[in-house]
Order: structure tokens, then C-alpha cells, then sequence
């Protein structure tokens, strides 16, 4: 028979989203109110399981005013001593953090836990469930890669974000005659740079799913120069890749570290330049993507999920993930949701859409 449950843990983990706090928020107010439990946070994601522990008690009170505030209250971490080691081709799994983090949660008297954040998190947190601890886990990412979920909080607020800096970037490229370049996030997956991309009005569009070539990227900013258009609007995603070559890596990361991407956007803008004789300017977005307050429909999504996650819990559905199904709020096991990412189809609906309008990817079928 399920164990009663009492009290549940609540952690953030992974880089921060606008709407971490509105999820704590729902989870805080729907397990005290609903069920009657008592939730204690748990500080710096996983890392705050280890040694001498970092928690503290959440109440309704602990988390008034929390909707619109960025970032998150219990602070979050990577990987860290739950981070994978490559061995000679062999994957090591860091079972001792494992068994002291699990110990822990006994000590605490944690009945179950939800775990916000995104695939690397919720490939950690499969890993606690596959160890006996029961635990829903809830998506966040601001690059909108996760699979079994619609849409992820955090990304339509980064959308937002990068689709002002295209309209910034517009007046005065075009006041300049310039070619302006901004490099939006997206380590796998292309959804910013696509999304803002079409919102913002680009003209070419770089992606990780579709390798470019960037003569063709040249050749639409000298085509927009023969028809009048002397200033050319270039988004690219800092894990796009030209043909043949490899993604930009701001820092290669090492056994402690991942490695960080960043840079393709100077890559693209020196090529450019360089092509077309023309001026060009970079403008890296980078964390202001995912700094400051939710947008509306992001803290309408993290609180759903917040509340969904909770009543997932009582309804004894350990080992799933909240997720957004046609609209519907609905739960899909986290050993699928931590299998592959989300990544932009080459020849989905959005791409031909973009194509459509006249914006070109440089790829292949360009
Ligand atoms: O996963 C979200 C993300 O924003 C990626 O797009 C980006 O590569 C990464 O986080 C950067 O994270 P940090 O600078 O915190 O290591």
C-alpha cells in the first residue's frame, strides 16, 4: 500500500526560467491547502540533498508575492555531483551521491518530491525514481526541448524577450544599411531563434537541426541589396553548425563543468562581413533570455503545472511528468521525457512557414 504522504521536498535544478517561483508558489499553496502537507525547499537543486543538507520550510506565507518574480527562491544548480563521468567510453553513474542524497531524503522524513527543471534535471530525477523515491517531475526550460510537453515555461517568455531585440535590431540596421546578427540560446534545439525569428521579421534564420551554408546566407543578404533592401536581419541559435563544421564553444568544460556553448554569432558576422563587403554588428542576447518576470501566459503554465504536479503526487503517479497535451495539462512517464530532446523538425509546419515568407534557413533545401 502507498505510504501516507506528510510532507514533500520541492527543488530547482538546472538553469533558471522565468516562472520557477510560480511553480513553488502552486506547489506550496496546493499541498498545504488541498492535502494538508507540510513542503520544505530544498536549496540548490539536488546539491542541497548532500552533506549537511540546505532546506527550509515553505508556508503560503513563505511564498506570497512569488508570481511575478524571476528566477528562483531556492536557488538552482547543474549537474553537479549527480553529473555523469565518461570513462573510456563507459558511463559511470555517481552512485554514492545517489545513496547520500537518498538517505537524506529518509532523514528528512520527505514523503515524495516534485522536481522542477529541465531534461538534464529530469534525467536525474528519473534516476532518484528508479532508487525508490517517489517524485513528479515538472518541465522547465527556456529552450522548449523537452519531449512529452507541448511548451515549457520559461520559453515563451525568452521568446518575447528575443523577439524585441529583433524589432530593436530592425531600426537600426536599417537606419545603417547594416547586417545585424543575434545570437539567441538554444543548445540543441532551434525553437528560440525560429519562433523570434518569424515574430521578428528575420531574414535568415540558423539552426542547429538544419547545418547552414553560409554563401547562401551571403548570397540573400547581396539578393535583399539588388532589390532595395539594403540591411539584413540574422538570428542564429548558439548551437547552430555550419556544414562540415562544428558547433562554437565558448568554454569546452571539463570533468566538473559542461561544456558552454557561445561565439557562432561572431563567426557568422565576421563570415559575413567578409563575403559581402558589407558592415555587420553582433548582438549576443545570451541571460537576459532568461532573467526577470514570467510573461502572462508562463506564469499561467508554471502555476498549472505546480498545482498539477501536487495532485499527481497524491494520486500516487510517482515517476511522471507534468505535461501540456492539446491544451490539456496531463502527466507522461519521465522515462520517455528523458529518452531524446524536442528539436525543430527540418520539414515541420514552422519551417515551411518561415520558408514561405522568404526567410532562408542557408541548409540544404534552401
Ligand atoms: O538550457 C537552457 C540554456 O539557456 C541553454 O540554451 C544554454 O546553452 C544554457 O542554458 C546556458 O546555461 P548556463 O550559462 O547557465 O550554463
Amino acid at each position: 500500500m502507498m505510504k501516507a504522504i506528510k510532507q514533500i521536498g520541492v527543488l530547482t535544478g538546472g538553469g533558471d526560467a522565468p516562472g520557477l517561483n510560480a511553480v513553488i508558489r502552486a506547489v506550496v499553496k496546493t499541498a498545504t491547502n488541498e492535502y494538508g502537507w507540510s513542503v520544505l525547499g530544498i536549496e540548490d537543486g539536488f546539491e542541497g540533498l548532500l552533506g549537511e543538507t540546505r532546506t527550509r520550510p515553505l508556508r503560503p506565507s513563505d511564498v506570497r508575492g512569488l508570481l511575478p518574480r524571476g528566477g528562483t527562491i531556492l536557488g538552482t544548480r547543474n549537474r553537479g555531483h549527480f553529473a555523469i563521468q565518461r570513462v573510456e567510453e563507459k558511463i559511470i553513474k555517481p552512485e554514492a551521491a545517489y545513496r547520500e542524497a537518498v538517505a537524506n531524503i529518509e532523514r528528512l522524513r520527505l514523503d515524495a518530491l516534485v522536481v522542477i527543471g529541465g531534461d538534464g534535471t529530469q534525467t536525474i530525477a528519473y534516476e532518484f525514481f528508479q532508487r525508490g523515491v517517489p517524485l513528479v517531475g515538472v518541465p522547465k526550460t527556456i529552450d522548449n526541448d523537452l519531449v512529452g510537453t507541448e511548451l515549457t515555461f520559461g520559453f515563451l517568455t525568452a521568446l518575447d524577450v528575443a523577439t524585441e531585440a529583433l524589432d530593436r535590431l530592425h531600426t537600426t540596421a536599417e537606419s545603417h544599411d547594416r547586417v545585424m546578427v543575434l545570437e539567441v540560446m538554444g543548445r540543441h534545439a532551434g525553437w528560440i531563434a525560429l519562433e523570434a525569428g518569424l515574430a521578428g521579421g528575420a531574414d535568415v534564420i540558423l539552426i542547429p537541426e538544419i547545418p547552414f551554408y553560409i554563401e547562401k546566407a551571403a548570397s540573400r543578404v547581396l539578393e535583399r541589396e539588388r532589390n532595395g533592401r539594403a540591411f539584413t536581419i540574422i538570428v542564429v541559435a548558439e548551437g547552430a553548425v555550419p556544414v562540415d563544421g562544428s558547433p562554437v564553444y565558448q568554454d569546452r568544460g571539463n570533468a566538473q563543468s559542461q561544456p558552454r556553448l557561445g561565439g557562432i554569432g561572431h563567426v557568422v558576422a565576421d563570415a559575413i562581413q567578409q563575403l559581402t563587403g558589407k558592415e555587420t554588428r553582433v548582438v549576443v542576447l545570451g541571460h537576459l533570455q532568461r532573467g526577470g518576470s514570467p510573461t502572462a501566459y508562463d506564469r499561467l503554465l508554471a502555476s498549472s503545472f505546480g498545482v498539477a504536479a501536487v495532485r499527481a503526487l497524491a494520486a500516487g503517479e510517482f515517476g511522471n511528468m507534468v505535461c501540456l497535451k492539446c491544451g490539456e495539462i496531463v502527466t507522461c512517464p519521465l522515462s520517455e521525457a528523458v529518452l531524446q530532446i524536442k528539436r525543430v523538425p527540418p520539414d515541420g509546419q514552422l519551417v515551411k512557414t518561415a520558408r514561405n515568407l522568404g526567410i532562408t534557413f542557408a541548409g540544404e533545401d534552401d
